[in-house]
């Protein structure tokens, strides 16, 4: 029942959300009581007290899936739990800043690996899609994506292994309530594509972590953020032709990661909300204030100091995206626009397939 009021809560926000609004919540924060021992749930709808959470240590990170790996067959979602141990996005104080440590080195060749791609291969890809029959935003950013993350997993793995568009977009362990078996597909997948690579070569701690996390919390917003730019770029090849019509800029202000997760350590106020001990908080990360520049207000990369590593990756992704958009010369009049799945409870925005 507790359950459901939650999904309930969730998908009333992240359900109704479009490519660049949220939906309009009358209350700032609103809280679902716990049933027994569960505790309280809360959902916090402006983005400025979300800020203020993000940035205070009373509240931390926490493990959202052990209820649901505890479940689980511990073989069939290693890789999952050992995602969970070594990432900083799951851990708190000195392991949170060793495992930060660890992986900003890897993080930064991925970034030189970006800047060797020439953009004339991404104008390629994006004058492929356009020339295929029934071509759609949402192939053309899977096209991109696919391509720039197969670029970071062979440098990163030092392997040729190619990476199937199944593991590249079918891992998504950031449900709030996710079910075994998605959990078990989730492992195999990673698992498959890791097999493969130490068949060739074994990576160190290091490489391993960044593989994992560029296929279990890269690709997914990444492939929302090309989404949502290859629709602004559809508008302005077909509707905003009117001369001198600015082209669309690298723009993350869509907060393609809809919300995060974090527990209260000790009872606290913010802004006036008690809090108490125990509870699990929901952060959205966008917001509808009324206000025109409510944009600027979201959070997409979070904030405080979990704040996303992956930032400088993402932004020199989205700017070869734009290039190979800018540059292509197919016809964009038979593009159709892939919009916002409604109704999910990922964390993550995702489109419609329509190609
Ligand atoms: C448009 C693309 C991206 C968006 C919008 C995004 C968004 C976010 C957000 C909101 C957080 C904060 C999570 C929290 O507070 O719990 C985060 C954390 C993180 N992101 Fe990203 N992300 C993107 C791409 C990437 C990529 C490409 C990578 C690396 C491959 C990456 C790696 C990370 C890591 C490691 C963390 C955890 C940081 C920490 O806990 O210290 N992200 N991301």
């Amino acid at each position: 029942m507790r359950i459901l009021r939650i999904l309930h809560a969730l998908q009333s926000v992240v359900g109704h959300r479009t490519e660049d609004t949220f939906p309009e919540r009358a209350q700032p924060v609103e809280f679902v009581e716990g049933e027994g021992d569960s505790p309280r749930a809360v959902f916090v709808q402006r983005t400025g007290i979300a800020r203020k959470i993000l940035e205070d240590p009373i509240f931390e990170q926490m493990r959202f899936l052990d209820d649901y790996l505890a479940l689980c067959d511990p073989q069939q979602t290693g890789w999952i739990r050992y995602f969970m141990d070594h990432n900083p996005e799951f851990l708190n104080g000195e392991a949170h800043r060793n495992q930060s440590r660890l992986l900003r080195p890897e993080l930064a060749r991925c970034v030189r690996r970006m800047d060797a791609v020439p953009p004339g291969e991404v104008v390629a890809l994006v004058d492929e899609v356009l020339a295929s029959e029934g071509p759609s935003t949402f192939a053309i950013a899977r096209k991109v994506t696919a391509h720039l993350f197969g670029c970071c997993l062979q440098e990163v793995s030092g392997t040729g292994v190619t990476v199937d568009e199944e593991v590249l977009f079918g891992v998504d362990i950031f449900l709030p309530f996710p079910r075994p078996a998605h959990l078990h597909r989730c492992h195999e997948r990673v698992e498959a594509y890791l097999a493969a690579v130490r068949r060739i070569r074994e990576p160190g701690p290091a490489e391993l972590l960044l593989l994992l996390t560029l296929l279990m919390m890269g690709t997914a917003p990444t492939v929302a953020a090309v989404n949502w730019a290859a629709n602004r770029w559809l508008r302005h090849a077909t509707l905003g032709a009117s001369p001198g019509a600015p082209e669309p800029e690298v723009d993350f202000s869509l907060a393609p990661t809809s919300f995060v997760m974090r527990r209260c350590t000790q009872d606290t106020v913010v802004e006036s909300h008690p809090f108490r001990r125990g509870d699990v908080v929901y952060l959205f990360l966008g917001e509808a204030s009324g206000c025109p520049l409510h944009r600027l207000n979201s959070l997409p990369f979070g904030a405080g100091r979990h704040t996303c590593s992956g930032q400088p990756l993402s932004r020199r992704m989205l700017e070869l995206a734009h290039a190979g958009f800018r540059g292509a010369r197919g016809d964009w009049s038979r593009v159709q626009a892939s919009g916002v799945v409604p109704g999910r409870s990922s964390a993550f925005v995702k489109f419609e397939g329509t190609a």
